[in-house]
């Protein structure tokens, strides 16, 4: 669903994209986020990276969780921030680009990083590296993104195979990291208008040692 633009003008595209009526991906949080979300524990605190409208970072902080968020469209945080208290949750939302937000180090014990492959080969890589340098020893990562398949099925995401992951990716890029599950896998998903239909997905745990 990515085009270039969304590159060149993050904040516009997305804006233009979260303006549109409804919740572009639901209200309801990401699958394989929800399944996994038991390496937490309520009181802790987590990040959410690019959090978009909201859907993820809302239902973590109805876990108990601390929930910092950020993302670059002020269009959606908007709407995170009125999802958020219909809900009636604190959720600490920052507007920013990820190169400008400000990470915290060492004091994460859980990062969510779900769809978040607007990101090319060396964003990514600053991108993970913060990750990693947030989290604490025992801290979790989250994350969940398309394989190059994706490109076949076109049901969300970008259509750019240098932004997609593969295990072996994941593998290099978080060699920092313990590997606590990596699945390549197909679903179908129901995740708003934004991410509908059969799906070339990943998902991976791992903790900071
Ligand atoms: C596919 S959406 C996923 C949103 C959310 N993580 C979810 O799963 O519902 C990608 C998100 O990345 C955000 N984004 C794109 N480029 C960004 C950047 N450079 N810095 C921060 N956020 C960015 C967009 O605004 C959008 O909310």
């Amino acid at each position: 669903m990515s085009t270039a633009p969304a590159f060149d003008d993050p904040a516009g595209t997305w804006n233009r994209r979260f303006g549109e009526a409804g919740f572009l991906f639901g209200t309801e949080p990401n699958t394989w986020l929800r399944e996994h979300a038991a390496v937490w524990q309520p009181g802790q605190r987590v990040l959410c990276v690019a959090d978009g409208e909201g859907r993820n970072s809302v239902w973590l902080a109805q876990q108990g969780l601390h929930v910092d968020a950020f993302d670059v469209a002020d269009v959606g945080l908007a709407k995170a921030r009125q999802l958020a208290a219909e809900r009636g949750v604190q959720v600490n939302f920052t507007h920013a680009d990820c190169d400008a937000y400000a990470w915290p180090r060492a004091t994460l014990d859980g990062v969510a990083a779900i769809f978040i492959q607007f990101a090319d080969p060396a964003l990514r890589t600053r991108i993970f590296k913060r990750i990693v340098a947030g989290l604490k020893p025992g801290g979790h990562l989250v994350l969940q993104g398309y394989t190059p398949r994706q490109l076949d099925y076109r049901t969300g995401g970008p259509p750019v195979l240098s932004h997609l992951y593969t295990e072996q990716l994941l593998r290099a890029e978080l060699a920092e990291l313990d590997i606590v599950e990596l699945r390549d896998y197909e679903a179908d998903v129901q995740e708003g208008r934004g991410h509908a239909g059969r799906s070339a997905l990943i998902g991976l745990v791992a903790r900071k040692p």
